[in-house]
């Protein structure tokens, strides 16, 4: 190499090096402000909100942050992503708490459970912070408004759809995301009301996931050691699905195994591609993050917005994957 060679081979690994640990300077600032003036990081912004979801590091609400984030560049707007990393109702509130006593224009967050959010909620609002709820309501409180699925329908849709691609006798066992979450009751609810009057479909249990994908698996093998007589499962929240089909490949049950699952992450549609989740329910993640924060512009601008916008849902298969090769708006 020559000598001016190895000087711009220099150069240019240090520059590389600037540029990488600014831009990782800059993320982590947009995810914690922290004690940081928000000037400092947007001087330019017009708003300042916080979004906060029931867990950072998960691939559904990675979506929501998506389109929010999105949203928020498009309008100058200074967007915090901040929550627990796992699953956690007291981190959640206290990630609320904490947007009460920051100087914040509007916090989006997930309602999750309306009676311990009811009051949280009302406390931002109080002091000033509009609230709109995304993914889960929480409709005892004063949020201003809700954006998500009819979590009510997308189950009553689940339960549809499982009596319309089976025939005979159905032992299904449904996993759900958590027993304390408005929305994952309502897609339990919906579920069962629509195979009521079902003879051939008898619910044989309902177990708990805590979201994660590790837990549904297990909880799908303690349900198949338990009751082997099981031949379909129902999982209600995006991680659910694809730890029972874990289980069902492992056990080599994909055959005699229907599996309905929640949302159209990558390996929940690689699942499908494959044949071993038999159907899905699409939420429109993307898409809630992204209206969230437009319709939390209007409330600063003081113009009205509907209470309640219920995001697409639908249920696809196998077939609309290959006839649409794969691709799947969010
Ligand atoms: C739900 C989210 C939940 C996620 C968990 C989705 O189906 O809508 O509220 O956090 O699953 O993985």
């Amino acid at each position: 190499m020559t000598r001016v060679a190895k000087l711009f081979y220099i150069v240019g690994i240090l520059l590389f090096l600037i540029t990488f640990t600014l831009a990782c300077l800059y993320a982590n600032k947009m995810h914690t402000l922290g004690k940081q003036n928000p000037d400092e990081i947007m001087p330019d912004y017009q708003y300042h909100f916080m979004l906060i979801p029931e867990e950072l590091d998960n691939d559904y609400w990675r979506l929501v942050e998506k389109g929010a984030m999105a949203a928020a560049k498009a309008n100058h707007i200074l967007l915090e992503y901040v929550g627990p990393k796992q699953s956690n109702i007291n981190e959640h509130l206290r990630k609320l708490q904490i947007a009460a006593a920051s100087k914040v224009d509007g916090v989006l967050t997930q309602g999750y459970n309306d009676k311990q959010f009811t009051p949280v909620i009302n406390h931002l609002v109080n002091k000033g912070v509009p609230v709109i709820t995304v993914d889960t309501d929480a409709p005892s409180s004063q949020r201003r408004a809700y954006i998500g699925t009819d979590n009510y329908y997308s189950g009553f849709l689940a339960g549809t759809s499982l009596i319309a691609d089976t025939k005979g006798k159905i032992n299904v066992a449904i996993i759900t995301g958590s027993f304390k979450a408005e929305h994952q009751k309502l897609r339990v609810k919906g579920f069962k009301d629509a195979i009521a009057n079902e003879d051939r479909i008898h619910v044989i249990t309902v177990e708990e996931s805590n979201i994660t994908r590790i837990r549904a698996a297990e909880k799908a093998n303690k349900i198949l050691t338990e009751h082997p007589e099981t031949n379909a499962f129902y999982g209600t929240s995006a991680l659910d699905g694809i730890g029972i089909a874990q289980t069902v490949v492992r056990l080599n049950r994909v055959q005699s195994t229907y599996i309905i699952a929640f949302d159209t992450i990558n390996e929940t549609l690689d699942y499908i591609r494959k044949g071993v989740i038999d159907a899905t329910i699409v939420q429109k993640p993307y898409e809630m993050g992204y209206k969230a924060v437009e319709m939390m512009i209007q409330i600063q601008e003081g113009k009205p917005i509907p209470e309640i916008n219920n995001t697409d849902t639908r249920v696809i298969h196998r077939e609309d994957l290959i006839e649409k090769k794969g691709e799947l708006p969010q």
